[in-house]
């Protein structure tokens, strides 16, 4: 399949966007002429649109931010008929689709995190460069970043800079914060940064020191890593046989729920050493079968002129005819 290039004609919901790994996903998922597909993180449209364009197919487009959705609507006016909007999670992408009549998809795209609209949008509260509410919730509802760092309990704190930043200082920095918000609860971005800045130094590669305990604060509030493990349980019941699933991942604790489940789901057990060869899949009961074994990563080029590429990993299954691991279990339908 030749390389996928947004059409300058196509009504694209931000210029400033670029779609990570666009070629690899849509090929990968292989569109075919009437079949559906869902893209359980619709962002700025740049994989839905891809996908309209590579095959005379329906794409069922999800986002949990009703911003979205809204500034995608032009899109959905170009492709009569083919593509629908469900404004929701994909961690219940299977519930969404079979409430709305389709019970099985070809193909489920996920590209994980947030879009550099909303982090760019400073209203949003995701950014500690830009001053603005101290908020981070993707879909505008539900407990607040400001909420949690002004409510929780210091150890708990620590706990989540931790878990989900991978902050070696999260103690420090929870320390900080607790000592911090007794004179001034937080409600700005900025208030945030800064009392984090002056407990840990910046390191030697140059990443502020705000970035890990931002991305702790903003996996928690969103519950993304439950999401996406919810999402893939779904995508496992959703997708028909030969139906594919793409998942771009942008830290290490995402890829590395993508890549055990799909190394589970496929029955291959983790290889006991480099040196021998990988495991045989235990293909009769497995909903998977890998696509490729390594995670697909961007070329230097793409790097280059989309930074935001740098740490993106994309990894595709296929699923299997087996039935769907808690229809056996007599979980599931
Ligand atoms: C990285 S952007 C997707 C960009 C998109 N692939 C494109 O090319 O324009 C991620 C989007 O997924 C949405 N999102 C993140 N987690 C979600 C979830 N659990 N359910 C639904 N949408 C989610 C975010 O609101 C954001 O708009």
């Amino acid at each position: 399949m030749a390389p996928v290039a947004p059409s300058p004609s196509a009504p694209i919901t931000d210029p400033d966007h670029i779609p990570v790994l666009l070629s690899q996903v849509i090929e990968g998922l292989n569109p075919k002429d009437g079949g559906r597909y869902v893209d359980g993180t619709f962002g700025a449209g740049g994989y839905t649109m891809a996908l309209l364009q590579s095959a005379d197919c329906e794409v069922w487009a999800i986002d949990r931010d009703p911003e979205a959705l809204k500034r995608g609507q032009a899109l959905a006016d170009s492709f009569p008929g083919r593509l629908h909007f469900l404004q929701g999670r994909f961690g219940n992408l299977a519930e969404l689709l079979i409430d709305n009549g389709v019970p099985a998809v070809d193909g489920i795209a996920l590209d994980l995190g947030i879009s550099s609209m909303q982090v760019d949008d400073r209203s949003r509260g995701f950014s500690f460069l830009r001053d603005g509410p101290l908020d981070m919730r993707m879909e505008q509802s539900g407990m607040s970043a400001a909420d949690a760092v002004n409510s929780m309990h210091e150890s708990e704190l620590a706990d989540i800079i931790y878990k989900y930043g991978e902050e070696r200082f999260s103690r420090r920095v929870a320390r900080a914060i607790v000592e911090a918000r007794k004179s001034r609860p937080f409600s700005r971005t900025v208030h945030l940064a800064d009392t984090i800045r002056a407990e840990v130094r910046r390191s030697q590669d140059g990443i502020d020191p705000a970035t890990r305990t931002f991305q702790a604060l903003r996996i928690y509030v969103n519950d993304e890593l439950g999401e996406l493990e919810r999402g893939l349980g779904g995508a496992e019941r959703l997708l028909t046989e030969n139906g594919r699933l793409a998942v771009v991942s942008f830290h290490s604790l995402e890829d590395r729920i993508v890549k055990s489940f799909i190394r589970d789901r496929s029955g291959r057990s983790p290889n006991p050493s480099r040196h021998l060869p990988a495991p045989k899949a235990n293909s009769g009961s497995s909903a998977f079968s890998l696509v490729n074994t390594r995670a697909i990563t961007p070329g230097k080029r793409e790097v280059r002129d989309n930074p935001r590429s740098r740490s993106a990993r994309l990894r595709i299954a296929e699923r299997t005819s087996a039935p769907y691991l808690s229809a056996i279990q007599g979980g599931g339908t």
